[in-house]
C-alpha cells in the first residue's frame, strides 16, 4: 500500500486520501500516519529492492540490526529538505527524514546515538537537513556522554543544494573534532561514500568497511578518468581492500553488512561509553590465575627464529577473545582489543612473523614511529610491558669471531643487565604471563595520572 503511494506520487497521481476520506483532507492524525509510513519507506520499494540487490540492507534495517531490539527511539522522521531550486520542492522529490534515519538505542543494554545513511534517497547525500539531523545526536551524545556509530552511505555533499550542503559538512566536520577525546565516534562504511561524505569517518576514532559494497573516494572513478585519463574499477580506487591494506584509512573489513554490524556490536562492548566513564568491565569465566604453559615454548630459543605473537595474545587473554584492529596494515605490528579478567585492554605487540625493509624508511617511519612515541607517552591509563625478546647484536661483530657475539649475547641479549639496572621490574615465568598482569592490572586499576596544562600538544604528523 505504501509503496503504491509513493509510486502514485512519483507518477504525479493525485494523493490517495481524496478516494480513501470521500475527498476531505486528511486530519493531522492520519497526515503524520502517512508521513511516517512514507518515511518507513525512505525512496520507495523499486529503491529498496536495488538496496537488497546489490547485498545492501536498508538504512532501518541497518539500525534494528545494529541495536538491542526495540531499543531505537528515532529523532526528526519528519523532516524534510529546504531545497527549492531544480524542482526539489516538488511533492515527488521530498522524502519525510530525507535520506538518513538518525536517532538513540542500546547495544547490549548501553547507550549509543545512531545515524544511518538512506542510499534510496538520493543516493544518502548530504543535504543542509541532513546534516542538521546528524549534528542533533552528536550534540546530544556529547550532552549525556554516549558514543556516536556512523553508517554511511552516502554520495556526498547534495549536487542541488550547492552551498547549503558543504555548510552541512563544515557544522559536522566541527563535531566529529569537538567529540574527539570526549565520546568514542565510529564509523561503518556501508556504501559508496564519495567527496564530502569520506571526511567525517575519517575525523572519527574508528572506521570499518564492508568488503565489496563500500568504497571511500573523493572523486570516484569517471572524475579521474577525465583528468588523468586512467582507468580505475571503484573497488581499486577505494575499495575494502585499498583502504585496510594499502592507505590505512579503515581499520578493518567484514564481509557484509550483517557481519559488519554484528562485528560493531561485539566491538562495542570493549569501548568506554565517554570519557567520563571507565571502561566496561564484563564477568569473566577465564580464571585470573590460569597458567599457560605453551608460553614456556613458544618463543624460540634461537634468537633468529620466528614466531606468532598472535598466538601469545590468544592464550593470555580471556576466552582467547581479541579484536584485531587494522590486521592487513603494517603487519609486523599487531593491535587490538581484549580483556583480562573482564576488564577491557589495548593490546599493543611486535610481530616477528612479518619483516619490514627499506620501504619502511622512504614510507617514512621516522615520522611514523614519533607517533607512536607521543601516544604511548600522552596515555594516561595503566600501561603493562612484557619483553619477550630482543635482538640486532649481529650489527657490532660484522666480521669479528663468533666468540666475541657470544660474548655479548651471553652480557646483555638476556634479561639481567635490564632488571639488574631496574629497567625491568621482574623476570617472570612465561606460563604465568597472565596471572601477572591480571594481577597488576587490579593493583593499577586505581592509577590516577594526569599530565601538565596544554592549550593543545603538537602530535606529530
Ligand atoms: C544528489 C545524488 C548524489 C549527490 C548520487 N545521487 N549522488 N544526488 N547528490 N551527491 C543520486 C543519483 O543521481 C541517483 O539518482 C541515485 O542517487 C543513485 O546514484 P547512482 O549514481 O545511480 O548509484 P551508483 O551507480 O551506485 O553510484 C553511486 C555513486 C555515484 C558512486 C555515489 O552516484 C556518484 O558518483 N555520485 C556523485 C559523487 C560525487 O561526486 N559527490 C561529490 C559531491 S561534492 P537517480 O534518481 O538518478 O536514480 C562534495 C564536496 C564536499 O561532496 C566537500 C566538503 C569538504
Amino acid at each position: 500500500m505504501a509503496a503504491l503511494r509513493v509510486l502514485r506520487r512519483a507518477a504525479g497521481a493525485p494523493p490517495l486520501w481524496r478516494a480513501a476520506s470521500g475527498g476531505r483532507p486528511p486530519s493531522v492524525p492520519e497526515r503524520i500516519e502517512e508521513k511516517r509510513r512514507a518515511a518507513l519507506l525512505g525512496g520507495g520499494q523499486g529503491r529498496i529492492d536495488a538496496q537488497h540487490k546489490r547485498g545492501k540492507l536498508t538504512a532501518r534495517e541497518r539500525i534494528l540490526l545494529l541495536l538491542d531490539p526495540d531499543s531505537f527511539d528515532e529523532y526528526d522522521m519528519f523532516v524534510e529538505h529546504r531545497c527549492s531550486d531544480f524542482g526539489m520542492d516538488s511533492n515527488k522529490n521530498k522524502y519525510p527524514g530525507d535520506s538518513v534515519v538518525t536517532g538513540r538505542g542500546r547495544i547490549n543494554g548501553r547507550l549509543a546515538y545512531v545515524f544511518s545513511q538512506d542510499f534510496t534517497v538520493f543516493g544518502g547525500s548530504l543535504s543542509g537537513a541532513h546534516a542538521q539531523k546528524i549534528c542533533k545526536v552528536m550534540d546530544q551524545a556529547v550532552m549525556v556522554g554516549a558514543p556516536v556509530i556512523g553508517l554511511n552511505d552516502s554520495g556526498g555533499a547534495r549536487i542541488q543544494e550547492g552551498v547549503e550542503s558543504l555548510a552541512g559538512y563544515a557544522d559536522i566536520f566541527l563535531r566529529n573534532v569537538l567529540c574527539s577525546g570526549v565520546v568514542p565516534q565510529i564509523s561503518l562504511i556501508m556504501g559508496p561514500c564519495a567527496g564530502g561524505a569520506v571526511y567525517s569517518p575519517a575525523l572519527t576514532d574508528f572506521t570499518f568497511m564492508v568488503k565489496d559494497t563500500s568504497y571511500l573516494f573523493i572523486t570516484g572513478p569517471d572524475v579521474v578518468k577525465s583528468v588523468t585519463n586512467e582507468d580505475v574499477t571503484q573497488e581499486q580506487l577505494g575499495g575494502a581492500k585499498t583502504h585496510t591494506a594499502v592507505s590505512g584509512v579503515a581499520h578493518r573489513a567484514f564481509e557484509n553488512d550483517i557481519d559488519a554490524l554484528l562485528n560493531l556490536r561485539e566491538f562495542f562492548n570493549y569501548l568506554p561509553l565517554s570519557n567520563r566513564d571507565p571502561a566496561p568491565v564484563c564477568e569473566c569465566h577465564d580464571p585470573s590465575d590460569r597458567l599457560v604453559p605453551e608460553l614456556d615454548t613458544v618463543v624460540p630459543i634461537e634468537s633468529t627464529k620466528a614466531y606468532d605473537m598472535l598466538d601469545i595474545i590468544h592464550s593470555i587473554v580471556d576466552e582467547r577473545e581479541f579484536f584485531e584492529i587494522m590486521p592487513s596494515y603494517a603487519r609486523n605490528i599487531v593491535v587490538g582489543f581484549a580483556r583480562m579478567n573482564g576488564r577491557t585492554v589495548g593490546i599493543v605487540g611486535n610481530q616477528p612473523k612479518v619483516a619490514s625493509g627499506t620501504a619502511q624508511e622512504y614510507g617514512g617511519i621516522i615520522r611514523h614511529g614519533a607517533k607512536l612515541l607521543f601516544a604511548f607517552a600522552e596515555a594516561t591509563v595503566p600501561k603493562i610491558t612484557i619483553i619477550t625478546r630482543k635482538g640486532a647484536v649481529q650489527i657490532i661483530f660484522r666480521g669479528k669471531e663468533a666468540d666475541a657475539e657470544a660474548e655479548y649475547v651471553d652480557k646483555f641479549a638476556n634479561p639481567f643487565p635490564a632488571a639488574m639496572r631496574g629497567f625491568v621490574d621482574d623476570i617472570i615465568q612465561p606460563s604465568t604471563t597472565r596471572m601477572r598482569i591480571c594481577h597488576d592490572l587490579d593493583v593499577l586499576a586505581s592509577k590516577t595520572q594526569s599530565s601538565p596544562w596544554k592549550k593543545h600538544a603538537n602530535i606529530p604528523l
